[in-house]
């Protein structure tokens, strides 16, 4: 696909992937819209990325999105690509019960059902040009569970099946469905666990990676050590998993 002269919708782009995905569009010569829900944040990166465009809105919210389509659609008539990007990633104790009811699925809400309602709301639209794009972003933990955030895992395999069957459904349109699975990367999300930062890949790299993977048509696009996490979880499902378990013994300890 022809990464220059769209307009491109990134939910979540004022920080980590959707901020250097918005860079880096709007420096292959794209018109790029962000979303967000902080108006602080956006504001920031308006100033940083004097070309971008913005827009308050909160993915998990059915009512902000209807909104949003309107107000996209009516100033940028040739929007022809959605990248939904924004999530949010917690480590859940499920013995902690200070996770009640109300709060424990808030990632559903965020990274699974808003990508698929932004997609429902979007693709009418986007079916009407003569060449689009969407692109959701999962993650390596879609292949293999992290126990330490299962709802995390939850959302990210469930938002991958989705991203199968949605590229099944449009096999007969000129929408191109795009899956990034991207390894552990530094950004705001990722730092609150405290990873040793020589096992995470530059946001800008992935990001990278995600664009030229695009630009070759790869549909699904695995960077750096997701490429090395896909080929285990084939090869030596229980081993990887065993691996990916180990910081539950960590959590459990902390809870005593
Ligand atoms: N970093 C990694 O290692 C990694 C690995 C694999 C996959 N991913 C995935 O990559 C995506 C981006 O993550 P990141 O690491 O770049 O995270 P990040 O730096 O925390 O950025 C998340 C972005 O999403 C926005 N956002 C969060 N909740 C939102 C909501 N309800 N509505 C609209 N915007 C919302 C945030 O802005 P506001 O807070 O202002 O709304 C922010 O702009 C996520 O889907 C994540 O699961 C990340």
């Amino acid at each position: 696909m022809k990464l220059t002269n769209n307009t491109i919708l990134i939910t979540g782009g004022t920080s980590g992937f959707g901020l250097e995905f918005a860079k880096q569009l709007i420096k292959l010569g794209n018109t790029v819209i962000i979303t967000g829900r902080n108006e602080v944040k956006l504001e920031q990166t308006k100033k940083l990325l004097p070309g971008v465009h913005t827009f308050q809105s909160d993915v998990s919210d059915p009512k902000a999105i209807e909104v949003l389509f309107e107000k996209v659609t009516q100033q940028f008539p040739a929007l022809n690509m959605l990248i939904n990007n924004a999530g949010e990633m917690r480590k859940i104790n499920l013995h902690d019960t200070s996770n009640d009811v109300n709060t424990i699925t808030r990632e559903i809400e965020i990274n699974l059902s808003g990508p698929i309602r932004m997609v429902q709301e979007f693709l009418p639209y986007l079916k009407t040009k003569k060449t689009a794009a969407i692109l959701n972003v999962t993650s390596g933990l879609a292949l293999v569970p992290f126990p330490v955030s299962p709802v995390y895992g939850a959302t990210k395999s469930g938002l991958r099946s989705y991203t199968k069957s949605l590229r099944v459904q449009l096999k007969n349109t000129d929408i191109k469905v795009f899956e990034l699975l991207p390894p552990a990367a530094s950004t705001p999300l990722i730092d609150k666990f405290n990873m040793d930062s020589k096992s995470l890949m530059a946001a800008d790299n992935v990001i990278a990676a995600a664009i030229k993977g695009m630009q070759k048509d790869k549909l699904e696009i695995y960077p750096g050590m997701a490429k090395i996490l896909h080929f285990l979880s084939r090869l030596a499902p229980r081993f990887i998993f065993a691996q990916l378990s180990k910081p539950v013994d960590v959590m459990l300890a902390e809870k005593k």
